[in-house]
């Protein structure tokens, strides 16, 4: 077991920095630039049930430290994944992998959800009821307590494999919806997804995306993804994962110090391909200067306090 080794709803990987989805494709992609076994495992990019070409352009805008998208579930659809992508990416991924999947419907999740679990190479569901791009499906189940165990539920009754749910930062209560996952059989919490958002083109004075808004990643959102990962960690007791704005060793440690168990790595692999491998290598030496000897220590050891301090009632 290594000093990065890590258990991510009861499989140890490697290391805890997880590319995120929708930022690394179908994985094989990114084999071009180095080996992607460096990896602990990554999510690949959300599959629905249909082919969706996604939403018409323009689809990026930059900001500040961060960036908009409007992909809209641009993906090749759950036959083709299984008939085409996974089989190319057994050719260079050993380990297992994320299968990140989005909906329509309850019936679809299940659907998706059912297939992809029967692929040997998936090791974890992550379902996406968080993406802002779409109109009736994704976030809408998201933001609801509700509708978010119902996705659970459905996705539970349908594999064995462990279920993550994905949830989304454009709500007032991010505790109720996590704990309503959990409640409903989720194994793991992975937050946060991007955070809406819009520009306007001060020429044309009218929105910079053709879908009018979008989702904002980038070191912008990592405040308020390390306080919405502070805050389900101290409330439910399943793994949590943590993404929004990490781009350093220093942030996943941040992240982990805030009660996450691994981490995802999402816009900055736009920026650099190479941005995952790199964090995975500057971790041993930040761990020295912090004088954390393994990071499994560390998620207990915050985990026993989080645990006491629930007992004293803080
Ligand atoms: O638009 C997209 O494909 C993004 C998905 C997401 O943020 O979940």
């Amino acid at each position: 077991m290594g000093r990065l080794s890590v258990d991510l709803c009861g499989i140890e990987i490697d290391n805890p920095v997880i590319p995120a989805s929708g930022t690394f494709g179908f994985g094989y992609e990114f084999s071009e630039w180095y080996d992607i076994n460096r990896l602990g495992t990554f999510s690949f990019k959300g599959t629905t049930q249909h082919p969706r070409y996604g939403n018409p352009t323009p689809r990026i805008a930059e900001c500040t430290s961060g960036m908009l998208n409007s992909v809209g579930l641009q993906n090749p659809g759950v036959d083709m994944v299984i008939s085409e992508e996974l089989p190319r990416l057994k050719s260079c991924f050993h380990k297992p992998v994320i299968a990140n999947i989005s909906g329509f419907s309850l019936e679809e999740y299940e659907f998706v959800a059912r297939l992809l679990s029967e692929e040997a190479q998936v090791g974890w569901l992550e379902i996406n009821i968080s993406c802002p791009n779409v109109h009736g499906g994704g976030m809408s189940f998201g933001t609801d307590p509700k509708a978010a165990a119902s996705v659970t539920e459905a996705v539970r009754k349908v594999t064995d494999k462990p279920v993550i749910m994905k949830l989304s930062p454009n709500v007032t209560d991010i505790v109720s919806i996590a704990k309503a996952c959990e409640d409903a059989g989720a194994d793991g919490i992975s937050l946060i997804n991007t955070l809406q958002g819009m520009r306007i083109d001060l020429k044309s004075r009218k929105p910079v995306l053709a879908n009018t808004t979008g989702g904002l990643s980038g070191p912008a959102i990592f405040p308020v993804a390390l306080r919405m990962v502070w805050q389900v960690s101290h409330a439910v007791r399943i793994p949590v994962i943590g993404m929004g704005g990490i781009t350093s060793a220093e942030d996943v440690l941040e992240m982990m110090m805030a009660g996450a168990s691994a981490v995802q790595v999402g816009a900055a692999n736009l920026v650099n391909p190479y941005a995952c491998l790199e964090i995975i290598e500057q971790l041993p030496s930040v761990m020295d200067r912090l004088h954390i000897h393994t990071l499994r220590e560390l998620i207990e050891e915050l985990a026993c306090l989080r645990s006491k301090q629930a007992v004293n009632g803080h």
